[in-house]
């Protein structure tokens, strides 16, 4: 139905550079797609309410839609991911067939007129269709995922299709919304971005939790293949072309003792060059083994793609660290990978990392960059984020926007390894129980590090100077020779979110902590130069961002918080 004061359609002057869909002066069309975003409408301070009578084209995905009023009309509710709330769309029977759009699922694409919807209505504007553009239509009898209430771990089986639901669309624009954050707050800080290598041939964290990168098995696999349907030569086979090199070798001497001129003796100089060839091509083949090349007993890698071992990364911090030692401040923000078999809701096989990395930097200057950090991010939400964070309220964890505005607002609190151990001893002794020993020495298990962030203090909780023993080669020693300047941070609801440290500077002392673990020196020979030429006192963290994710959601399966989440059994798509 026309709105009777607004101009009909083909009266508009289109400011646009689209010239086929209505224009309106007060809402703005997107720039590269034939529509103006539901959150331009809905997303207002006003819900749109303002915009009564402007005529616009949206397109989304019908969340949902029923046919009313014995069928002459139908309601949907569209939704196209700009921001949660749907806009309500009406379709008169007489603009278009009613039944192929009320369908969850459905993608319309629609012009109509905004209209103040009748008293009472929860929403502040809704549209009424004047002609509609398109429809992607949808069987619901086949669609995987119907309008029931689905749970997150149903989802995860559906993952090309799971961003249609209100879940999971709050996370990707929470999930964009940090990482924007994260870009902003570094390059305010004068930090530079630097990309970090996805394959590497060095193990950062030398915990042997790495995927290799090979091209070895493909290779060995293409010629099992190739050598069943063309089996390599025998031996006889080897010597019956020798013998064929022979003869022509006599018959090129026979010519040749003729004085045969240049010309009468070229074709067979030729002859003999390919049975040459010939044997040379057959030795090469009759040497084909199947299986992964070995030399001494090992693989040999120096046939393998890079001509040595690589590696997914497990952290880009030794490769970003070689720019911190001549740009001063830096952060690599990039997907890790760790093959550890760890089945938890806090652990991914492929999750991303954000490794700001600082020289002339120590500790302190460390724990206070990653306090400012996570606080500006939850301040980030709060401010660009509150729709989806109502949500993520309403649907999973009542606190967490109280969560955001704690951690924004409130000071971390600090307390070394050793101190910490001694508060969960004495809780142990008044009565607490883990089902991980607790004392001086032990890495902090998940349960320990959620008593002291959720029970203890209730806020974020900076743990620092830990164990030697328990951290990697580059953390720098401390004076007292038993522990290093190592640090995590950790919040309610995850446990660890940072790990950090002051690295070690020193040459002398990285090269004995080195040999001391056990680790072998040669690839470490250039992380070594760092220190050999030119070093400085640095350091740095990385923040775990899908559990940052965990943390501002509150939702509790790390699965839940990345679009394509691989873990032990399962990488879809
Ligand atoms: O504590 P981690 O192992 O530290 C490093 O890798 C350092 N090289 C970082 C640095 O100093 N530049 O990992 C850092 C963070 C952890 O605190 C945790 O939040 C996250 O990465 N993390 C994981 N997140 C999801 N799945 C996994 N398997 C993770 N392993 C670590
Ligand atoms: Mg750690």
């Amino acid at each position: 139905m026309a709105d009777e004061t607004s101009p009909p359609v083909d009266q508009l002057v289109v400011a646009s550079v689209r010239e086929d869909g209505p224009s309106s002066s007060l809402v703005k069309k997107a720039q590269f797609s034939d529509r103006v975003l539901i959150c331009s409408i809905v997303g207002r301070t006003d819900g749109g309410a303002g915009l009564a009578g402007e005529r616009v084209r949206v397109g989304g995905w019908v969340k949902t839609g029923r046919e009313q009023g014995k069928g002459t009309f139908a309601f949907l509710e569209l939704n196209d991911g700009s921001c949660p709330a749907n806009l309500q769309v009406i379709v008169d029977a007489s603009v278009s067939d009613l039944a192929p759009l009320v369908p969850t699922g459905t993608c319309v694409s629609v012009d109509g007129v905004l209209k103040t919807p009748p008293e009472g209505a929860k929403q502040k504007i809704e549209l009424r269709v004047e002609k509609v553009i398109h429809v992607g239509r949808v069987d619901p009898a086949k669609y995987p995922i119907p309008k029931t209430k689905l749970t997150l771990e149903f989802l995860r089986d559906v993952l090309h299709l799971r961003a249609r639901t209100n879940t999971i669309s709050a996370v990707a624009r929470i999930r964009n919304a940090l990482a924007f954050a994260t870009h902003s707050f570094f390059q305010e800080h004068n930090f530079l971005y630097i990309h970090t290598p996805i394959v590497t041939t060095s193990d950062c964290e030398g915990a042997g939790e790495m995927f290799q990168v090979t091209t070895l098995i493909g290779e060995s696999e293409r010629l099992e293949k190739d050598l069943i349907k063309n089996p390599p030569p025998t031996e006889a086979d080897v010597e019956a072309a020798k013998l064929v090199v022979k003869e022509r070798g006599d018959a090129v001497a026979q010519l040749k003792a003729a004085k045969a001129s240049k010309q009468d003796m070229a074709p067979a100089v030729d002859e003999l060059k390919k049975a040459k060839e010939n044997v040379a091509e057959l030795e090469k083949r009759s040497k084909l083994k199947p299986g992964i090349p070995k030399k001494d007993g090992k693989i040999d890698y120096s046939q393998d793609f890079f001509a040595r071992q690589a590696f997914l990364t497990v952290s880009g911090q030794l490769q970003v660290e070689t720019y911190a030692c001549a740009l001063s401040s830096v952060y690599t923000f990039g997907p890790t990978f760790r093959a550890e078999n760890s089945h938890t809701s806090r652990h991914l096989a492929e999750f991303w990392m954000v490794e700001p990395e600082i020289a002339f930097a120590d500790l302190q200057d460390d724990m206070n960059c990653a306090e400012a950090y996570v606080k500006y991010m939850c301040q980030w939400l709060l401010d660009k984020c509150y729709n989806d964070m109502e949500l993520m309220a309403k649907n999973y964890d009542k606190g967490c926007i109280e969560r955001l505005k704690t951690v924004a607002s409130t000071p971390f609190v600090r307390v070394s390894y050793t101190e910490a151990v001694k508060m969960l001893e004495d809780a142990v002794a008044k009565g607490k129980k883990f089902e991980n020993k607790v004392e001086w020495g032990v890495d902090l298990a998940s349960e320990h590090e959620r008593y002291l962030t959720e029970v203890l203090f209730q806020k974020p909780v900076i743990v620092y100077n830990y164990p030697k023993g328990i951290k990697a080669f580059y953390m720098r020693l401390n004076d007292d020779g038993k522990t290093v300047a190592a640090m995590d941070v950790l919040v309610p609801k995850v446990g660890e979110l940072i790990g950090g440290s002051q690295r070690e500077e020193r040459y002398e002392v990285i090269t004995e902590r080195i040999a001391e673990m056990g680790l072998p020196m040669e690839p470490y020979e250039w992380y070594l130069d760092l220190r050999r030429f030119g070093t400085v006192k640095h350091s740095g963290f990385g923040l775990g961002f899908e559990r940052m994710i965990l943390f501002a959601t509150g939702i509790d399966n790390i699965r839940d918080v990345i679009p394509f989440p691989r873990y032990p059994g399962r990488a879809d798509l």
